[in-house]
């Protein structure tokens, strides 16, 4: 039976070039995408630009564009770092496209339907850079100016006829829905954070705005155009070509396997999101994941503070695959993460290119020379090479389990070790002093060839162009790997060709 697992990261807004931080939930969401990939899952991996409300609106504006010609520009950065960070999506959704628009009325129209949309007014303040409103104890002064506790970021007052959505109905459900599905919200931490905000009293939300345009219009009010966080939280389901919910989209994905989101919008998917399913009687999401933020110097990397780590000048100077790998490994995930050029250039020479690609290297060039670049024959594993390899196919769960609850540091970190051990391995047995005892040197090659092929499985996930360069060795194609091999040690073929690969990584060196 076909396996079907669905991921999402954010929807961005286009208001200004993608940072640190968008490539950050971007990779991440890759990594856990490309691992069901060749564990036999048939993905879908949806990513995109969110492109309405006041704040696309405004920055048009100061562009003096028009907002959709200003998205069009932006929104195709966004779409370029998708093949830049080497992202497997299987769709890049943007809200200003007729799918979207009619899954966002559909939605609109059936909460109303439910009764759970009323027309009142609102008077509140409003931060246009998060999109968000805020109640007045969560309001703070600073320098003369009014802004969010939470995000530091200036609020302004905002007071116009608004529809209301009943959010207050539907606290004790979703207390009650975190509470039968202690996983709904990971890391634990930010769940606690959750519970107690609801449990201290849900007011209803407002859902439209009246005193700008660059929206979807309410379907009954044309006055009125729908609040973008509710127009592109459905992006998750406008994807899926919801409302036809018979469509195979639909019936393989939806309810979605994770939102990979930032903690700073975890209030919008583990309370609103599923609030507004709850009300038009929609499964709810699988699970909703906070990471932390990628910070530059201490503090978050945003615009306003000009501390942003241009992604594409790493690329550019390291190379996409040391980004990648350096992200999840020295990003504890889930907590904030400091980044550094430094860090990143001794997780290059140590994890890279001294433990992964210097073992690929050694093995390999041993094996030309004794072993007639071929995977050698006559095999017979010993209790140290049953060791190493075993460690492989008695932690295959393990692996499959880290992925699924989101422990990347953990799968990461069986990697590292992995590795060191494989170059631990290769010393110990010292094939180089076997020539007199052809069947041992075999064995130890083979073995090693084996690790090799292994560890690249492991790394495709993180770090998929050197992957697939190391399995190339054994001729084994992307669309041929498979993470379940790696329990099989005798999968290379004996005999048949080693094949040539280029250095993975480079030293870096002052
Ligand atoms: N458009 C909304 C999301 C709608 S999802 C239905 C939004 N966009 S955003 O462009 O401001 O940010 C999106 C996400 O980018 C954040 O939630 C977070 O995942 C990521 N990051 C932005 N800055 C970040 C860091 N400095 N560090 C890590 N990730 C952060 O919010």
């Amino acid at each position: 039976m076909d396996k079907y697992y669905y991921i999402t990261t954010p929807i961005y807004y286009p208001s200004a070039k993608p940072h640190m931080g968008h490539a950050y939930s971007s990779i991440v969401s890759d990594v856990f995408a490309r691992f069901k990939t060749i564990d036999g899952y048939k993905v879908h991996f949806l990513t995109g630009t969110d492109e309405h409300g006041q704040k696309i609106e405004r920055a048009a504006k100061e562009k003096q564009m028009d907002p959709l010609a200003f998205c069009n520009e932006i929104s195709k950065t966004f779409k370029d770092l998708c093949s830049l960070l080497n992202l497997s999506n299987t769709d890049f959704i943007r809200t200003t496209e007729n799918r979207h628009k009619i899954s966002v009325q559909h939605l609109w129209n059936e909460l109303e339907k439910s009764g759970d949309i009323y027309l009142s007014k609102y008077s509140g303040w409003y931060s246009v850079s998060d999109e968000a409103f805020y109640h007045e104890d969560e309001i703070e002064t600073k320098n003369n100016q009014k802004i969010s506790i939470s995000s530091g970021s200036k609020v302004e007052w905002v007071e116009e006829e608004s529809y209301f959505f009943k959010l207050s109905k539907w606290q004790d459900k979703l207390i009650e829905h975190y509470e039968k599905n202690p996983d709904f919200i990971l890391p634990k931490s930010r769940k606690n954070e959750v519970i107690s905000f609801v449990k201290s009293g849900l007011k209803d939300l407002s859902i439209s705005r009246k005193s700008f345009s660059w929206g979807i219009k309410v379907p009954s009010n044309h006055e009125h155009v729908i609040y973008v966080w509710l127009d592109a939280l459905t992006n998750y389901l406008s994807a899926l070509k919801y409302p036809e919910v018979s469509n195979m989209l639909y019936k393989n994905f939806w309810p979605v396997d994770v939102h990979i989101i930032g903690k700073d919008i975890l209030r919008f998917h583990a309370i609103y999101w599923p609030a507004f399913l709850l009300a038009a009687n929609i499964p709810l999401p699988k699970r909703v994941y906070g990471h932390g933020w990628i910070l530059s110097g201490e503090e978050k990397m945003s615009k306003s503070k000009g501390n942003i780590l241009d992604p594409i000048e790493i690329i550019d100077n390291y190379g996409l695959d040391p980004l990648r790998y350096y992200l999840i490994k020295e990003v504890s995930f889930g907590n904030d993460g400091n980044i550094s050029k430094k860090k990143l250039e001794d997780c290059i020479n140590s994890d890279l290119a001294n433990n992964y690609g210097n073992f690929c290297q050694r093995v390999t060039a041993f094996a030309e020379k004794n072993c007639d670049s071929t995977i050698p024959d006559q095999i017979e594993f010993t209790y140290q090479d049953k060791k190493i390899l075993n460690n492989y196919s008695d932690n295959i769960n393990n692996l499959r389990k880290f992925i699924d609850e989101q422990k990347l540091n953990n799968y990461v970190h069986f990697i590292a070790n992995a590795l060191f051990d494989a170059n631990k391995y290769f010393n110990d047995q010292e094939p180089w002093k076997k020539k007199n005892d052809k069947k041992r040197l075999n064995t130890i090659v083979y073995t090693s060839l084996d690790l090799i092929r292994k560890v690249s499985i492991l790394l495709y996930p993180i770090i998929p162009s050197s992957s697939k360069k190391s399995l190339k060795i054994f001729n084994i194609n992307e669309k041929d790997i498979f993470f379940d091999t790696i329990k099989d040690h005798k999968y290379l073929k004996s005999k048949s060709k080693i094949l040539k690969t280029d250095i993975l990584f480079k030293k870096i060196t002052k």
